[in-house]
């Protein structure tokens, strides 16, 4: 993962790359580190931990120089120290990477072989040898560099500058995203726009094995095979602003509290509100006669697609097949002929989705993309592109990207239930009645929140916590469980509540919170005798549900009173009061909300 920046400034550029660098701190705050060409030689300043620990560095060490790079780290290869932060350097080079070099211990035997002295753990360290070496052996900067990423295994964004060279900078692309924005007499680098929104608006990105070779004049892009190309400049829409926490105290807060607004955008994307009626974009594939659909994606993006495939088999009839991300394409499932492979990202950038697309791809899928980010890499290899209209969400632990992509899931389905005939157009009206209810509804549990602190004050006591669910429900639970374990740490689990008696009931007692999501639906009854199940065997029962406390027998610890909805749309509202329990119950535990230990926004690595 990591972010990477690179600035060819009029001016000392320092500033500048630690404001582009807090706007990539989303993918990833081990470290951070910038490096910079001082006349003939490099400089450097890292730090471990979050950035603002690299502005206090800078505040008592600053770095001058007009031309430089930097870095924001998520720790693959390595701890996550000051000594294996970015950008690493020799004497002649300084480079920045996000990716992981997969043969970088070859590389690096065979430079320790030749006499360079490594000083870190990194994959990283190996291109700065590699380069050095070259350029020892007499090579130009473009040489070395050229000759260095035939030598390169793995995936890749590099962005590198020389000693001696205030005009130069190298930036090269192999499995990772990599912007190139052009301004006046200046130049900049970036793992994605936003990173260089302040600075420009007019971006070329590089494509898969290009390598590009910046001045303050222009940039010449070659690719893999060495020959000279053009890619397109393009007018970026990232917004220059950095997003702000408003009135709430974390920006995960302030994106559940969203949801009802970008719900209403995301919807009015899909639905003709005039005609009550999905308006869904042309796939480039006749819906009518897709036999079968696969749905690949990762974390909870993945969760929203496994609602999308109870939703689509239930409604259009259409088997599909749905696995994460890391899985589909290593197990080589077969692909169906002239299928549609649908990819759910909030990023659009992440290593493994992207893999599996290009997997389904070459296996003739017509590829539809559910993203957040437009300009994404995902976004840009689909054939077709389904915006989320969520906005830049912050917050490590997705939520409102989550609600929008069940929103276009949820159109989707419709749209192949019209399509195929399975569902009829006054169907399909009430369908979509109960979709534009959904953002009304969240705001009605939301103006409730008070009541999960209390809740969250007995879930932050337990060492392990127990979702349930049965239907669109399970995969909530799901969700509700890493919701939980990625912002507060406990332990938690989802389990089909069907499958509680198998196994997991071993677990049960009277310290074990089992947070049951039971919509008042065909399965309700069902989901109450395993709920019962649980509560023999003395665990607390915190139940969120429209269902009235008499219907169920047996005692409940909580009851999260849920509004009363069409069952069609209650995956939307109950992902709601899962991420207020999460959300709180992390308040209460004092910890990172909204950059969780060991994580990132985006997972640009395999
Ligand atoms: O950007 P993506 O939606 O592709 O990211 C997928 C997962 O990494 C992401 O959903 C992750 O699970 C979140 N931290 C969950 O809150």
């Amino acid at each position: 993962m990591c972010g990477i920046v690179g600035i060819l400034g009029k001016s000392s550029v320092a500033t500048d790359l630690v404001d582009a660098l807090r706007r990539l701190e989303y993918r990833g705050y081990d470290s951070a580190g910038i490096a910079t060409v001082e006349s003939d030689h490099l400089e450097r300043r890292r730090a471990e931990g979050k950035l603002k620990n690299l502005e206090k560095r800078l505040l008592s060490e600053p770095l001058a120089g007009r031309t430089g790079i930097g870095h924001t780290r998520w720790a693959t290869h390595g701890r996550p120290t000051e000594r294996n932060a970015h950008p690493h350097m020799t004497a002649e080079v300084s480079v920045v990477h996000n990716g992981i070099i997969e043969n970088f211990r070859e590389l690096r035997a065979d430079l320790e072989k030749k006499g360079h002295v490594f000083d870190t753990d990194t994959d990283t360290e190996a291109v700065v040898h590699l380069i050095s070496h070259h350029m020892q052996q007499g090579l130009s900067p473009v040489e070395a560099v050229r000759a260095a990423l035939g030598e390169l295994q793995g995936a890749f964004a590099l962005g590198i500058i020389f000693a001696g060279h205030d005009d130069l900078m190298i930036a090269a692309r192999q499995g990772s995203p990599l912007a190139i924005g052009h301004g006046s007499g200046e130049m900049y680098l970036g793992s994605d726009a936003i990173a260089l929104a302040p600075f420009t608006d007019s971006i070329t990105y590089l494509d898969e094995g290009d390598w590009a070779v910046m001045h303050r004049s222009g940039v010449e892009i070659y690719d893999r095979a060495g020959n000279r190309v053009d890619r397109p400049m393009v007018k970026s829409v990232a917004s220059s602003l950095l997003v702000d926490k408003g009135n709430h105290r974390h920006f995960m807060a302030k994106e559940i509290h969203e949801q009802p607004e970008v719900i209403s955008h995301t919807l009015a994307n899909y639905i003709d509100m005039a005609a009550g009626q999905v308006r869904f974009p042309d796939l480039g594939i006749d819906l009518a006669k897709v036999s079968r659909l696969t749905i690949s994606a990762c974390g909870t993006a993945y969760y929203a697609g496994l609602v999308g495939k109870y939703w689509i088999e239930q409604f259009a009839r259409v088997p599909v097949e749905i696995d994460i991300a890391s899985e589909l394409r290593y197990r080589e499932a077969p692909l169906p002929e002239g299928g549609l492979a649908v990819f759910v990202s909030q990023s659009g950038e992440t290593a493994d989705t992207l893999a599996t697309l290009r997997y389904c791809k070459a296996g003739g899928q017509r590829i539809a993309s559910i993203v957040n980010v437009r300009t994404s890499t995902i976004a840009r290899e689909s054939h077709a592109a389904l915006p989320t209209l969520a906005g830049p969400e912050i917050g490590v632990a997705s939520t409102k990207a989550f609600t929008c992509q069940l929103s276009v899931l949820a159109c989707l389905a419709l749209a192949l239930g019209r399509a195929r005939g399975t569902i009829s157009e006054a169907k399909e009206q009430e369908m979509v009645k109960a979709l534009m209810e959904v953002p009304r509804h969240i705001s009605s549990i939301i103006r409730n929140e008070q009541q999960f602190v209390a809740i969250a004050q007995e879930l932050s006591k337990a060492r392990d916590v127990l979702y349930l669910g049965r239907g669109t429900s399970y995969p909530i639970a799901l969700e509700g469980a890493l919701k939980l374990k990625e912002i507060s740490y406990i332990h938690a689990e989802g389990y089909a509540a069907g499958e509680l008696k198998h196994g997991p009931i071993a677990l049960i007692d009277e310290n074990v919170p089992v947070i049951v999501v039971a919509p008042e639906d065909a399965l309700f009854e069902k989901t109450v005798s395993n709920m019962q199940e649980v509560a023999a065997r003395g665990g607390k029962i915190i139940l969120i549900s429209d269902a009235p406390a008499d219907k169920v027998s047996c005692s409940l610890a909580a009851h999260i009173e849920m509004p009363t909805s069409v069952s069609f749309t209650t995956p939307l509202l109950y992902a709601v009061p899962t991420q207020l329990l999460a959300y709180h119950t992390a308040v209460v535990m004092g910890t990172d909300v909204d950059q969780p230990r060991n994580l990132a926004k985006s997972v640009t690595v395999e």
